[in-house]
């Protein structure tokens, strides 16, 4: 098997990551690619740095046992506070979801002003501030940490036409765009399916998704490598830390009917 057919390692702290794979297979349908969602260890968004280095470090060992050519961090958490950790640890290219976030970010904005949602971890990691101040010096950045969102969108709540959806984010997207923003970076695995229901509350805002953001980047970096798979490909894993038999009801919502119906359990 040639270098170019290794698989992609993605690593998440649950099932949310499937909107970063998902992304992935859209963009990149002939890459072969493990997901491991920590599901034993969710959430991360509400942990210890500490804690989330030890657990994202256990995650990619358990990843690093297939022949991997490279590896994405779908967990802004965990890429907001155990990348550096990952980059001494493991000798691979590594992508993430902070850095492709935060560069469309500056370069969209046109007043400078961008709001980020993220978990309270990735918030007072202040990982996307300092990730965007690398690309755009000017740029104000308000950061606000949504803790409701994760429980709502794993409960199957994220319709724009669900009045508990509207209301907490309502009072979220209140906080925010009082700071005049124009533009909005969804910093969690959760948001993108919560995109109809933001865009529908503020309109005229550009809002980014950290999950496409990631795909775009990863397509660029392989290519740059050389590393793009020419071969057929599209092969899948999935694994999880926790209770396998609810994979596939939970994978739904992230990936929509296509999502696998098994994943194997993982010893992290
Ligand atoms: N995957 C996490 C993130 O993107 C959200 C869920 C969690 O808190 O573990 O930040």
């Amino acid at each position: 098997m040639s270098k170019k057919e290794g698989y992609i390692g993605v690593f998440d702290s649950g099932i949310g990551g499937l909107t970063v794979a998902g992304s992935i297979m859209k963009s990149l349908p002939k890459e072969n690619i493990i997901y491991f969602g920590d599901t034993a260890h969710l959430p991360y968004g509400t942990k210890s740095e500490k804690q989330i280095r030890e657990y994202a470090v256990n995650d990619v060992l358990f990843l690093s046992q297939f022949d991997l050519k490279a590896l994405v961090i779908a967990c802004n958490t965990a890429d907001s506070v155990a990348r550096h950790a990952l980059e001494e640890k493991f000798d691979m290219p590594i992508y993430g979801v902070i850095k492709p976030a935060s560069i469309k970010a500056a370069r969209v904005t046109r007043n400078n002003r961008i709001g980020i949602m993220a978990t309270t971890a990735t918030v007072r990691s202040d990982a996307y501030p300092r990730t965007i101040h690398r690309y755009s010096e000017e740029a104000e950045v308000f950061q606000l940490a949504c803790p409701l969102l994760v429980p709502l969108v794993e409960n199957g709540r994220f319709s724009k036409d669900d009045i508990v959806v509207r209301t907490v984010l309502k009072e979220y997207l209140d906080q925010l765009t009082a700071h005049g923003i124009d533009t909005l970076v969804l910093g969690c695995t959760h948001y993108p399916l919560l995109m109809d229901a933001i865009s529908s509350l503020v309109p005229d805002l550009t809002i980014i998704s950290s999950s496409e953001a990631a795909a775009e980047t990863l397509r660029r970096g392989l290519q740059e490598l050389d590393l793009l798979n020419e071969s057929e490909g599209g092969k899948r894993k999935y694994f999880v830390s926790d209770a396998p038999e609810h994979f596939h009801e939970n994978a739904v919502l992230f990936l929509g009917e296509d999502a696998a119906d098994e994943a194997e359990l993982a010893e992290v």
